[in-house]
């Protein structure tokens, strides 16, 4: 897909991927929508890249619906944000668990759902779905973030057999542990440099991701 003033969105901008790939994106000309929870960060990334900027939290029923009527049309969905969902799952009130469920997993659904009809009347779009080595391989203290990533990972692979014949790309991303910013980075966690990534390694992987049409895309050594 050619990004050259294509319409780009990217949810979970204000985070250390979410910056990356707005740089990224903006870099091949793409016209980008911003969103996230804090409207300081995404005031940065509107002076910086000229982005539209419409805060939501998508842990909300609607939110996704109203980004959308906010944003206006979509080329390129990126359906990156997320949050760390680590630790024992007793130690989650049920509250919790639904927080991370509709935030990792049901609000790109959601918004992947109400983007395929435009993009398919318009005969062209791309959808980007940011997983994770965690949506691929389990590991203790993890389950709950294992849950949405294997599952964002499973609708990522049927949905583009779905939209194929519709135009329209669908990929999914999965990095490793990411350095220099980000909740991995933020975590505190040491591992040796050599087994992590940068965000705008991601970032790249991503744009190569919707340019060449890539099912899935892995970021890590
Ligand atoms: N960092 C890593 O090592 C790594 C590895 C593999 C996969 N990933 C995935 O990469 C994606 C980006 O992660 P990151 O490392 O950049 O994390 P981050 O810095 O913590 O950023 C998370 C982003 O998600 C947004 N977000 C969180 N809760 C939200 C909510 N309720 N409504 C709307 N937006 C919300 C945050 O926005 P606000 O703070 O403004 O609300 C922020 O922009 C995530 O899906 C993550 O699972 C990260």
């Amino acid at each position: 897909m050619e990004l050259r003033d294509a319409h780009v969105l990217v949810t979970g901008a204000s985070g250390g991927i979410g910056e990356a790939l707005t740089a990224a994106f903006a870099a091949r000309g793409a016209r980008l929508t911003v969103t996230g929870r804090r409207p300081d960060a995404l005031a940065g990334l509107a002076a910086r890249f000229g982005a539209a900027v419409v805060a939501a939290d998508l842990s909300e029923p609607d939110a996704p619906h109203r980004l959308l009527d906010a944003a206006g049309p979509v080329d390129v969905l990126v359906a990156n944000a997320g949050l760390p969902a680590s630790g024992l799952v007793a130690e989650y009130s049920i509250a919790e668990i639904d927080r991370a469920l509709d935030v990792n997993l049901r609000a790109p659904i959601v918004l992947a759902r109400l983007v395929a009809d435009g993009m398919a009347e318009r005969g062209r779009g791309h959808i980007v779905f940011m997983s994770s080595l965690s949506g691929k391989a389990a590991s203790g203290r993890m389950a709950l973030y294992n849950a949405t990533k294997f599952g964002i990972r499973g609708f990522a692979l049927g949905l583009r057999e779905d939209l194929r014949p519709m135009g329209i790309g669908v990929s999914a991303v999965y990095p490793g542990p990411v350095r220099d910013g980000g909740m991995f980075a933020g975590a505190g966690v040491h591992v040796p440099r050599a087994t992590t990534r940068t965000p705008g390694a991601v970032a790249a992987a991503t744009v190569r991701a919707v340019e060449r049409d890539r099912a899935e895309v892995t970021v890590a050594p």
